[in-house]
Formats: C-alpha cells, structure tokens, sequence
C-alpha cells in the first residue's frame, strides 16, 4: 500500500484480527456463542463473541493516531479518540459477522472500511478554520447540500464514495483477510507459524462465471410479488442454478468473489428498508464488488455507494452484488 497511513490503520486491523482468530479458535464455540442477555442497536441478541470481538477492535485501533473515530455493529455510538482529533480516517466495522454459526463451526468474519474525511471538521492549528467556515465551504461546494442533515456536517462524510479500502478477515479453515482499494484487491492468508499475512491472489478480478445464486430463499413468502428480485430468481431456478445460503454474509461474498456468483439481499415485508446494515456490511462489500469490476445496487437500482452517509448508525439497506453478466440479466428483467 502506497499511503503510509493507511499501511498503519492496516496493520492495526490486521493485529485485531489475529487476536480474534486466536481468541475463536482457541475458545469453546458454546462458550463464545452463549446470549449475553441483551440487544445491540440494531435489535440482534448479542452474543459473548460479539462483545470480545469488538473489545479486541476498541483496545487496539485507538493506538493508530491516523484514527480519527469508530463505530461497530456493538456501539450504540461512535467513539473518537480526542488525541487524535487531527485525524482524517473514520473506521466502520462488524466486528464478527455471522457470529451464530460459531457453534456450529462455520465460517464468521470481520468486515471493515475505512472513510476519508473530505473536510477537515475540527478547530485546528494545521488548517486555520472552524467549524462554521468549514460548514460555509461545504454549503458553497457541495452539490448535495439541501438533502445533508446537520449530523452529517459533522461528520463530513458524503455517502460510500469517500470509502478508501475495505476488507474482511474470515475466520474459517484458514484465515484469510482481503484488502480492497481502488487500485487493488488482494488476498492473504494467515500463517501460523511466521505469524505474518502472505499474498494468496493478488489484483482480484470477480469471474464471470454464474454457478450459484446466493439468497436466503426461505424468506420468498416475505418477497415482494411481481418484482424484478422474483423474476431474477425464477430464472435461476428455470435454468437449474444451485442455491448457497451460508448465513454468514462475509462467507457467502467471499464465495461470489472466489468461484462466481451472486449476493442477494432484497428487502422485504419484514425488512422494508432490507436486513443487513449500511455502514459496516453493505458499503464495504459494495465498495469491494465495484473494485474487482462488479455492481452493488440496492434492489430499487441505485449504486450502493452512492446512497448517502446514513443519520442513524444502524441504518439497513437492501443489497444486490452482481458480476456484469448477472446484471445485465437482472436489469433486462
Ligand atoms: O450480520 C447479519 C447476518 O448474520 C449476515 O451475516 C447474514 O447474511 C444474515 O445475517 C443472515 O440472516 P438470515 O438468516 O436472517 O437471513
Ligand atoms: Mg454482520
């Protein structure tokens, strides 16, 4: 990585995801996967692996002074590190997806992405501006102002499009992490005995091959009737498409990414806005599929990372990720 900053953040994340790996495969999988009695903000039991997954992320990021703040699936809010108010990074991360399958060992994950303010957004020496002229620059230059709340003003951060990488680190038979950037997407897996990440694959390009359809079909009685989602999946069944459904979403991209396929997530009449999560699972996956030459849309067509900076931390979204072939399919539908 060119930019000695991110290197940093980088490698902050990567020590957090050796200690979780370590931490999930040296534990016992009833143990990590006991309820701890309460719900996150986003209304999902929390389990013990959830909270030491996101103890590991909070006790090692803050020592990265390139890291301006945090938010997790486990926070209510995020938290920024006032020694670092310089900083030009914000972290959103899950810190174990897919964390019910740990006891019945299936793969989990970590997921990350990493936003550059594009403002600076506080009183400082470096910059010579406060907030309010900051604010003034923003009303002048930015093209979205009328629809940006003044949470967002605070935070600076448009929409996906001010992602810089992002990632996941799988907890599986191996240990894997990919690193996601505009200029490229690589694989390594962990070896245990230098304790160092190696490259797997490098500059990742998503095949165009379709074995697989990837969707949780058994919430089709939830779907929409006569829409363009139904109609998709039809075709698949017609054309005889095998079905994978991990039930972890950072396992069932990796598998698109790996051997082809699809990833969807609709929304439905349970989940009118969609199940997963914005800004820790659905960004930095569709950050990811654009990168390695796919589409991330929402099932109403729009890019995903062009979908504005959420108000509410937690906000879902719906999430389609196709390879161009599958899109063309689903958009002639
Ligand atoms: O983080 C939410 C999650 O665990 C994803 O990893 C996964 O895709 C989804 O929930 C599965 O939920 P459901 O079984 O309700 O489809
Ligand atoms: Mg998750």
């Amino acid at each position: 990585m060119s930019n000695p900053e991110l290197n940093d953040i980088l490698c902050a994340i990567k020590q957090s995801c050796i200690e979780l790996y370590q931490t999930v495969s040296n534990n016992n999988p009833f143990y990590l996967s006991s309820p701890v009695n309460s719900i996150n903000s986003s209304s999902d039991t929390v389990l013990r692996v959830d909270l030491i997954a996101n103890d590991i992320f909070h006790s090692i990021l803050p020592q990265c002074p390139h890291i301006h703040g945090i938010i997790s699936e486990e926070d209510k809010e995020p938290t920024y590190f006032p020694a670092n108010q310089n900083a030009e990074y914000f972290i959103a991360f899950d810190p174990i997806d897919g964390s019910k399958n740990i006891e019945n060992n299936i793969t989990t994950g970590s997921i990350f992405c990493i936003f550059k303010y594009p403002y600076p957004i506080y009183d400082n020496d470096k910059n010579n501006k406060n907030r309010n002229e900051v604010r003034n620059e923003i009303e002048i230059n930015d093209p979205y102002e009328n629809i940006i709340s003044d949470n967002q003003y605070e935070r600076g951060i448009n929409s996906g499009r001010d992602i810089v990488c992002a990632g996941y680190c799988l907890f599986g038979a191996h240990c894997q992490l990919l690193v996601s950037t505009k200029e490229s997407t690589d694989l390594f897996t962990y070896n245990i005995s230098t304790g160092l990440f190696e490259l797997t694959i490098g500059q990742i390009s998503l095949p165009n091959i379709n074995p697989f359809y990837c969707i949780n079909q058994g919430y089709s009685y939830l779907w929409y009737e006569e829409s363009q989602l139904t109609a998709f999946i039809e075709l698949q069944m017609m054309r005889g498409k095998s079905l994978r459904f991990v039930g972890s979403m950072v396992a069932d991209v990796h598998r698109a990414i790996i051997k082809g396929g699809n990833f969807l997530y609709p929304s439905n009449s349970k989940h009118p806005n969609g199940r997963l999560r914005l800004l820790y699972e659905v960004y930095p996956m569709s950050f990811i599929f654009e990168n390695i030459g796919g589409v991330a849309i929402t099932d109403d067509n729009k890019p995903i990372l062009d979908v504005y900076f959420p108000e509410n931390w937690h906000q879902r979204s719906s999430i389609l990720l196709f390879n161009n072939e599958d899109y063309e399919e689903f958009m002639a539908l």
